[in-house]
């Protein structure tokens, strides 16, 4: 069966396209490299000793979207392109918007005039906003704090209303809690631009030495040590629940939401300490002032994936740890 996966040259892209061509599954990459390599591309063949299709370019570029749904005989997309970066989002809206809302929009107006009408989006846990109490499940009220959650509630928005005008539809939306770690082989992992934004790819770089010390974005949060709690979920796990929602939507019409989380919670310092004591590593830090935006306390009720697409993680914070370590010492430069 033969899969699109738009931006599957990222983070999350390259490890679904792992597990879905070592579940058997012929995949189809469009990618157009602005915030990944080749090389990631190149390493999920390696890893999986199997041949993956791969065209170079922007989902803005509709001529070539056509060609790509003429070209072959694709039955479901897995949609990851997007930009991802809530501070850039926030000085660059447009980008945002256009890239992340036009594309969605070119990519479901060229599924549709193809007749492929099964669809997995990442969504995010951003879309819950300000929660106001934990553990968060999907019917919780929805809103955003920054254009970048704005373009994952429009989407969603985009998605359901497609779905009301055409029930043929089958679409699964995860919305991701925050995916750290890397495959076990240590070769394809988080790579980020510049200085990283988010937590863990900015502890392994302190642990490699490439920065000094970790800035842990507030103290007094109401908290069991004053730092933020997140649900950090392994990347493997992730993607794996990517295959879980495939499968589900094949089977199926309708459009429905899905927490990707564990549904436990870890502050930054929980985080510190076991990646200290999963890699004997020393991690210095100071407390600084929180993050703007940044919420106390964000961990998923996972029961709604477990019981209807039969998935739930599987990896504790230790693994996480391990493999996100691995990836930074075997690529102390990236890909
Ligand atoms: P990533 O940046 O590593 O991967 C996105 C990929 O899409 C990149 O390879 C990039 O080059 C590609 N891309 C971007 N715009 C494109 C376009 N117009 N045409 C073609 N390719 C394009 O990010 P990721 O962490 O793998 O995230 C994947 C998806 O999951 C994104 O939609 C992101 O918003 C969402 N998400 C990520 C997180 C996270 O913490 N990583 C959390 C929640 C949701
Ligand atoms: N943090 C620090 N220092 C850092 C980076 C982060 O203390 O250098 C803290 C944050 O304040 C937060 C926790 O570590 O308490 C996690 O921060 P991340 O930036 O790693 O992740 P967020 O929870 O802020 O956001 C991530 C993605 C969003 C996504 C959200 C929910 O970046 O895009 O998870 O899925 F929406």
């Amino acid at each position: 069966m033969e899969i699109l996966v738009t931006g599957g040259a990222g983070y999350i892209g390259s490890h679904t396209c792992v597990e879905l061509l070592n579940s058997g599954y012929d995949v189809i990459v469009v990618d157009n490299f602005s915030n990944s390599k080749p090389e990631s591309l190149r390493r999920v063949e390696e890893i999986t000793g199997k041949h993956l299709k791969f065209y170079e370019s922007d989902i803005l570029d509709k001529a070539i979207l056509e060609k790509i749904f003429s070209e072959n005989n694709i039955e479901a997309v897995i949609h990851f392109a997007g930009f991802k970066a809530v501070g850039e989002s926030i000085k660059t809206p447009i980008l945002y918007y256009h890239n992340n809302i036009t594309g969605t929009l070119i990519l479901c107006t060229e599924m549709k005039k193809h007749n492929v009408k099964r669809l997995v989006f990442s969504s995010s846990a951003t879309v819950y906003g300000m929660p106001k109490s934990v553990p968060i499940s999907e019917y919780f009220p929805l809103s955003a704090t920054n254009p970048y959650g704005r373009t994952k509630l429009m989407i969603e928005t985009i998605l359901q209303d497609m779905y009301s005008s055409d029930k043929e539809w089958s679409i699964a939306i995860l919305r991701y809690f925050n995916p750290i770690g890397a495959h076990q082989s240590g070769r394809i992992g988080e790579d980020p631009n510049g200085i990283p934004n988010n937590l863990m790819p900015f502890i392994t770089q302190v642990a490699v030495g490439k920065r000094d010390k970790l800035n842990i974005f507030g103290g007094n949060y109401a908290t069991h040590d004053g730092t933020g709690v997140r649900d950090y979920i392994h990347v493997v796990d992730l993607a794996k629940g990517h295959l879980s929602a495939l499968e589900k939507i094949m089977k199926t019409s309708g459009i429905e939401p899905y927490n990707l989380g564990t549904g436990v919670g870890y502050s930054v310092l929980d985080l510190v300490k076991n990646f200290e004591k999963a890699t004997n590593k020393k991690i210095p830090y100071v407390i600084t002032a929180p993050r703007l935006g940044d919420i106390a306390k964000c961990y998923a009720n996972p029961i709604k994936a477990k019981t209807i697409l039969k998935w739930s993680a599987q990896k504790n914070i230790q693994d996480m740890c391990i493999d996100a370590w691995r990836f930074q010492v075997n690529n102390p430069n990236g890909y």
